[in-house]
């Protein structure tokens, strides 16, 4: 109670007394012996006006460390009636400074760093963040054609990518995609030698229950061990196992396939040619690589 009615003594106070400015202003303004008004200080501001100066306090960042009320508003009504500042008085000279319409993304100049915008924005993104459209633009995927902030809808928060995708095979979590997928470039996938089959399998469940099934010692190999490092690189036989067997064979049989079938399988012996088969492969055992 005690501090309200003192506000409104300070109220009536001060605004009698900016009314007497006022009056003298308007009726002696052309004399230059009256005294000018006197002059406020940022402290007078938060006498009248409460939500700016709060928001500074709380928020102002720089605009509350590196400046005061008074740099930006110059004057006051009704002396001055133009004190909104421009924010090119005092940012100029990026690229990020020549966007239109400052205040649509930072909504109050009294907290600057507080700053919101729709799911529709790239370019202004692209004054300060050059790599990531370079790679969008670069590998086209439907990804390219979506806004940076229909993902980013807040200012430096990273979605994932469950928010909006389901994941391959019920098991996998969303700290996985990344080890295939770059958000910016999802289409160019790539992982490490340590990816498990089964993440291959979502996708490919006959090559996986193939090989899984072949009595051979390739169902002992991960399927990444011989499709390494990129999605769809297809291994040559020979990388592995060399010249095998004879050259003569080989010319008169140039596919490995012929006898051993598919890598998958390795079964394929009884269905060879015949005459094939009858060559005998001499052992001559080359090296693996
Ligand atoms: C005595 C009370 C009082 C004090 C002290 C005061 N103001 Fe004001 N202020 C007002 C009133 C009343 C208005 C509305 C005037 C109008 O619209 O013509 C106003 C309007 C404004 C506006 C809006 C101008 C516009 O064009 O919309 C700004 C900005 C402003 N004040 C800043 C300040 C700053 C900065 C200080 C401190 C340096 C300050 N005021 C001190 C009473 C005050
Ligand atoms: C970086 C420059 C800057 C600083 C510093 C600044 N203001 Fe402002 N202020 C503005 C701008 C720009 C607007 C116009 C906002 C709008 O159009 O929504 C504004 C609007 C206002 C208004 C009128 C609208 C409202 O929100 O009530 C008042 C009053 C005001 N400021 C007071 C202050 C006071 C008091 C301080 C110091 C505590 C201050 N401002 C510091 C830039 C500034
Ligand atoms: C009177 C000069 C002045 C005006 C007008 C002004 N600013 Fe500033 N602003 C500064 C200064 C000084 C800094 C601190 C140095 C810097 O970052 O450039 C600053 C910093 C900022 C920052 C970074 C804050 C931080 O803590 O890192 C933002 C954002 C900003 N201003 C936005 C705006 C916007 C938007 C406007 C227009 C509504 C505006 N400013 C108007 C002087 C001003
Ligand atoms: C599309 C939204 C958007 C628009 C429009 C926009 N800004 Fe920004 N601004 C940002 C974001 C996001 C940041 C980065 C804030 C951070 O570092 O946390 C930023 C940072 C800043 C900074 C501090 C970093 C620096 O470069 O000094 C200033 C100053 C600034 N903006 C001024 C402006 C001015 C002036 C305008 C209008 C010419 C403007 N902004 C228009 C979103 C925007
Ligand atoms: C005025 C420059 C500026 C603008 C404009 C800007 N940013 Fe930023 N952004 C920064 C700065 C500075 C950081 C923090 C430093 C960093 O991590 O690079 C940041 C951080 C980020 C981060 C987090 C980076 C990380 O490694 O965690 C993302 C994501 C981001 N910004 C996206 C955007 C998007 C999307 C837009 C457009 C809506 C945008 N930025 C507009 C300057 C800006
Ligand atoms: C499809 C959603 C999506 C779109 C569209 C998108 N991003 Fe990202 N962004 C992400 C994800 C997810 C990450 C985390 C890194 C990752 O998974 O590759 C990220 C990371 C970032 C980072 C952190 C640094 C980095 O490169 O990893 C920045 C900065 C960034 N994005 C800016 C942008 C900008 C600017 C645009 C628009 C040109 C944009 N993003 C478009 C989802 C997206
Ligand atoms: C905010 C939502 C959003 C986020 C987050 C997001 N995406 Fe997408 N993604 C989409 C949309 C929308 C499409 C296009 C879907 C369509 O048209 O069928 C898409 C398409 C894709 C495609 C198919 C691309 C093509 O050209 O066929 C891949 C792959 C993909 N996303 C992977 C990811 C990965 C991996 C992440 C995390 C790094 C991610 N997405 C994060 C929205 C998102
Ligand atoms: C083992 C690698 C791998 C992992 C881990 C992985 N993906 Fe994929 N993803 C792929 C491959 C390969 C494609 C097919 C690319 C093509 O069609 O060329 C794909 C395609 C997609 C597509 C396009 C639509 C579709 O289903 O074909 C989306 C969306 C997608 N992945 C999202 C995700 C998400 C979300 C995660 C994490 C839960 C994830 N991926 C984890 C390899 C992976
Ligand atoms: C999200 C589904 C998905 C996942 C996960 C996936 N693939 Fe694929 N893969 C595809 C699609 C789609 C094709 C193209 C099929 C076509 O062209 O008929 C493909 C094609 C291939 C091809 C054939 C390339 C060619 O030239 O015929 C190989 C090899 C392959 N994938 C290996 C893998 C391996 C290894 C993994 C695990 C690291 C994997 N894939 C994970 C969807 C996927
Ligand atoms: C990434 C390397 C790699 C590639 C590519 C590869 N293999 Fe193998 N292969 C192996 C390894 C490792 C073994 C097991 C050797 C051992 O344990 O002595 C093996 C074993 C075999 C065996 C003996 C199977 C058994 O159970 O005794 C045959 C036959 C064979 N590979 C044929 C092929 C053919 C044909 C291709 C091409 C279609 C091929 N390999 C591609 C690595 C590879
Ligand atoms: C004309 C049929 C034929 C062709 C073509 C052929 N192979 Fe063979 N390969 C055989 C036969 C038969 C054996 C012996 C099988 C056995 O000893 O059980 C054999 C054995 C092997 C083995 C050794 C298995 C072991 O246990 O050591 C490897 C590895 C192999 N072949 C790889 C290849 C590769 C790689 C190619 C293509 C460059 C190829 N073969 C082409 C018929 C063929
Ligand atoms: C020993 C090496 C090796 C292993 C292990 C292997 N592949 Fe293959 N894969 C090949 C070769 C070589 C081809 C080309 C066809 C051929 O000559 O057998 C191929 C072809 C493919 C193809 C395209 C043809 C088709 O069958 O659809 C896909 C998809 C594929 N592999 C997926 C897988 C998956 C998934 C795994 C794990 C479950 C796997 N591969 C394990 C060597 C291998």
């Amino acid at each position: 109670m005690k501090k309200c009615s003192l506000m409104k003594n300070v109220w009536i106070f001060v605004l009698a007394g900016l009314a007497l400015f006022t009056v003298q202003s308007m009726v002696f303004a052309a004399d230059p012996a009256v005294p000018a008004a006197p002059k406020l200080s940022n402290d007078d501001c938060a006498k009248c006006h409460s939500k700016p100066p709060a928001d500074i306090a709380a928020n102002g960042r720089k605009h509350k460390t590196e400046i005061g009320c008074q740099d930006c508003h110059n004057g006051h009504p009704p002396t001055n009636r133009k004190i909104i500042p421009l924010c090119s008085q005092c940012h100029e000279g990026k690229a990020h400074y020549k966007l239109a319409a400052c205040m649509s993304c930072h909504k109050n100049p009294h907290t600057p760093l507080n700053i919101t915008f729709g799911n529709n924005v790239t370019d202004p993104c692209v004054t300060c963040h050059a790599g990531q459209i370079v790679k969008l633009r670069d590998n086209k995927s439907k990804h390219t054609a979506l806004n940076c902030s229909f993902c980013h809808n807040t200012h430096g928060k990273i979605p994932l990518c469950t928010q909006c995708h389901k994941t391959h095979y019920t098991e996998q979590t969303t700290a996985d995609c990344k080890k295939c997928h770059q958000a910016h470039m999802p289409k160019n996938v790539a992982y490490n030698d340590k990816t498990p089959s089964k993440d291959c399998a979502a996708c490919h469940k006959k090559a996986y229950d193939l090989l899984t099934a072949s009595k051979f010692k390739h169902s002992k190999l991960a399927c990444v061990a011989c499709h390494q490092a990129k999605h769809k690189m297809v291994p040559q036989c020979q990388s592995c196992h060399g010249n095998r067997h004879p050259a003569a064979m080989m010319a008169q049989f140039p596919k490995c396939g012929t006898c051993h079938s598919i890598a998958h399988d390795l079964n394929n012996l009884s269905t060879a040619p015949a005459a094939a088969v009858a060559a005998p492969p001499s052992a001559k055992k080359t090296k693996k690589k």
